[in-house]
């Protein structure tokens, strides 16, 4: 037998416990609670699948988000074992003893069981930084876009990466006192424009935009954005970045 075929056996042979944290804030009656839903693990079995099949099989009634089902909408993030994760990319079989804790991810609305309103607040964010490029150049769509060097570009897009999951924000201690700070989404998306020679706009106008403890003067470098990004981006070497250039500004 095949190491493979081996470990598929003993996957398809057990039994996981999801504990899934349960509440509806909209309905009087609901009290957080935690419910314990048994299923039987299959070959390659994610967490978004874990929980398509309690919903579709045990609890028609549990809330939880997903789009892409592949690491790109962000919608699915949650906290499991303790840690902001996205659902879709997760397999239950690194779970060595079949136990698994699901809460919804903390610092933003919550809507019900694992399900929280992420998109009000990236709205928000996006305008307060001004997330698109400030230019006075008039562009001629019938004209190609002026170049820029492969490793700028190589670096805005590395940028652009990101998947507005929120759990750079879940993984932050700033972002628990303050409810306004931008967190590293928010700071690395000011990057993105910095770097991008599109984009006209000075130190100066990027100072007004983050030059405060809401903003980049609000980051403790604990590094918990970093080390739980799910697209591995270089969170604080770009929040390091606009900081050198923030202190710079008289
Ligand atoms: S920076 Fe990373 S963790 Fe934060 S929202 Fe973007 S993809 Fe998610
Ligand atoms: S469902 Fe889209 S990232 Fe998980």
């Amino acid at each position: 037998m095949n190491r493979q075929h081996h470990q598929d056996e003993i996957i398809e042979g057990r039994e996981i416990t999801l504990t899934i944290f349960r509440y509806d804030p909209n309905n009087k009656e609901s009290k957080p609670h935690y419910q314990d839903y048994k299923i039987a693990e299959t070959p390659g079995m994610t967490l978004y699948i874990a929980l398509i099949n309690i919903l579709t099989r045990i609890d028609h009634d549990l809330s939880f988000d997903f789009v892409c089902r592949a690491g790109i909408c962000g919608s699915c993030a949650m906290v499991v074992n303790g840690k902001p994760r996205l659902a879709c990319k997760t397999l239950t079989s690194e779970f060595t003893d079949g136990k698994i804790t699901l809460l919804p991810l903390p610092t933003f609305q919550h809507i019900k069981d694992l399900s929280i309103d992420t998109g009000t607040w990236m709205n928000a964010m996006s305008v307060k930084v001004e997330s698109w490029i400030h230019s006075k150049e008039q562009v001629d769509i019938s004209k190609l876009e002026k170049p820029i060097e492969p490793e700028v570009a190589d670096e805005v897009f590395e940028l652009d990466r990101c998947i507005e999951c929120g759990i750079c924000l879940a993984s932050c201690s700033t972002r628990v006192m303050r409810e306004d700070f931008l967190g590293a989404v928010g700071l690395v998306r000011t990057a993105r424009f910095a770097i991008d020679p599109h984009d006209e706009r000075t130190d100066d106008d990027f100072y007004e935009l983050i030059g405060d403890d809401d903003g980049i003067f609000g980051c403790m470098s604990l590094l918990g954005c970093e080390d739980h990004c799910p697209k591995d981006l270089p969170l604080q070497t770009k929040i390091a970045y606009m900081r050198r250039k923030m202190v710079e500004v008289k």
